[in-house]
């Protein structure tokens, strides 16, 4: 196993370009179980999550290639296995996305329960509920979802989708494939809003489906017989962009993030103008502007954000913000509405000298003027990247110990931090945590 080493108290300076996104790039994989000609995706994140995903593709018999530039391409052929074990879906909840497709394209679907995660049960009831609204039968059984259409395949409906947190994101992708290949007219309420879910929508369509709505929650699929390959380069990742924005404002540094979709990221942007970072802000890139946070009359304020769905403050930037006010001038407030168990890194954060209270779904956060190394333990894939991002800031080194969680979700972080000045490295960890 790997750990990151990272040095504190050096500014940033410089410009990185984001990757495709990880949680856009998921699902279009999934899609290209839709058809049995390929689907090629030129500018897949070289990822982890992106890997397993293949694999778990491969299982069903797919057949997938991965070239030297990053580009990924899958293709379906016709004697799809229906069938996905626990030992790649367990890997990667995000696999779960296989279900839709899989049960439009061969009439049935076997695949694992992906099983809980650190923060929390994270169930897919949803999901299965939108199937059964198409005309599946679904049945859980020895740990396995099995799904099957009706022997003249899925209907059309007119289903609500929503959670007891809002909308889900994987759900609506998930009844969104199902759709494309159902008979007729599908009206899915409640539908995710979330970029990522659009991006989906606009590969399907450049596909051959017919879909309406996207962005909004009332996404409309009427159903066709088939569907063809295509070319699709997905959005740019938002959560990466918005991790290292984060850095830029921690460390002081002239960060300039290219590439990425500033409006998908609003929300983070306002936020850090509440908390008197200087940012510039163009359509395609970001820029935070060099100051001293640690000068008092410069400090950034503390400033509270909740995390909602999109537009609202994604939970995958809580952690990274909590990092953020970790530094800040006085108390914010954090509140977790998505995932309220999603604090794993509020110990860890704690080792290097972070005041943090939680309090259920709240975590207050007193920030301080400084936060010294230690050895911390990262033990999911944002918690790791605030990890990194406080590491950044404080005085000597820190060691962060499972590091394998951080390429789940950032190609190669510490070559993208390091021409920016970053003084990190990728090390064997010797003891073994
Ligand atoms: N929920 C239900 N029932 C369901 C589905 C979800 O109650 O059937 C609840 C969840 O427990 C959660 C909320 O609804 O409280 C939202 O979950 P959602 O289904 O939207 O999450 P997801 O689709 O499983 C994706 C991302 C996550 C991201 C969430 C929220 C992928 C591969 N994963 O998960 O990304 O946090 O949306 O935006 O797209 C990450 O990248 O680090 C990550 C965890």
């Amino acid at each position: 196993m790997d750990k990151l080493v990272v040095e504190g108290g050096h500014r940033l300076e410089g410009a990185v370009r984001v990757c495709g996104a990880k949680n856009a790039v998921l699902p279009v994989l999934a899609a290209a179980l839709l058809t049995d000609q390929p689907l090629v995706v030129p500018n897949a994140p070289r990822l982890s999550d992106v890997r397993t995903m293949l694999s778990v593709l491969g299982e069903l018999g797919c057949e997938t290639q991965r070239d030297d530039d990053g580009s990924v391409s899958v293709r379906a052929p016709a004697d799809l296995s229906s069938h996905a074990g626990w030992e790649h879906v367990r890997r990667m909840r995000g696999s779960v996305c296989i279900l839709g497709p899989l049960l439009a394209r061969t009439g049935e679907a076997q695949v694992s329960l992906p099983g809980g995660c650190v923060f929390g049960v994270r169930p897919i009831d949803a999901h299965l509920r939108g199937f059964e609204a198409l005309g599946a039968k679904v049945r859980i059984e020895h740990g396995y979802v099995v799904a099957e259409a009706p022997k003249d395949g899925l209907r059309g409906a007119e289903l609500f989708l929503g959670t007891a947190f809002g909308s889900t994101v994987l759900g609506t992708a998930n009844v969104m494939m199902a759709a494309t290949l159902a008979k007729g007219r599908s009206v899915i309420h409640g539908a995710a809003c979330e970029p990522e879910v659009e991006d989906l929508g606009r590969c399907l369509i450049a596909m051959g489906a017919k879909i309406e709505g996207l962005g909004s929650p009332r996404v409309v699929v009427e159903g066709v017989e088939s569907l063809s390959g295509a070319t699709w380069n997905v959005i740019p990742d938002r959560i990466e962009a918005g991790t290292y924005l984060i850095a830029g404002a921690m460390t002081g540094g002239r960060v300039r993030v290219e590439g990425c979709r500033s409006d998908h990221l609003s929300v983070l942007t306002e936020r850090l103008r509440d908390a008197h970072v200087p940012l510039e802000v163009g359509p395609d890139w970001l820029e935070t502007q060099a100051y001293d946070p640690r000068d008092p009359a410069q400090r950034p304020r503390a400033t509270d954000v909740t995390t909602h769905a999109y537009p609202g403050f994604p939970t995958d930037l809580q952690a990274q913000w909590m990092a953020l006010m970790t530094m800040a001038d006085g108390i914010s407030v954090i509140t977790e509405r998505i995932y309220p168990d999603r604090y794993m890194h509020l110990p860890e954060l704690a080792r290097l000298g972070a005041e943090i209270r939680r309090q259920e779904s709240t975590a207050i956060v007193r920030g301080s003027e400084r936060l010294s190394g230690a050895p911390v333990t990262a033990s999911d894939l944002r918690a790791s990247a605030a990890l990194v991002l406080a590491g950044l800031v404080a005085d000597g080194e820190t060691h962060i110990h499972r590091v394998y969680h951080i390429d789940r979700g950032y190609e190669l972080i510490e070559e993208r931090l390091r021409p920016m000045g970053a003084v990190i490295r990728r090390e064997k960890d010797e003891d073994g945590v």
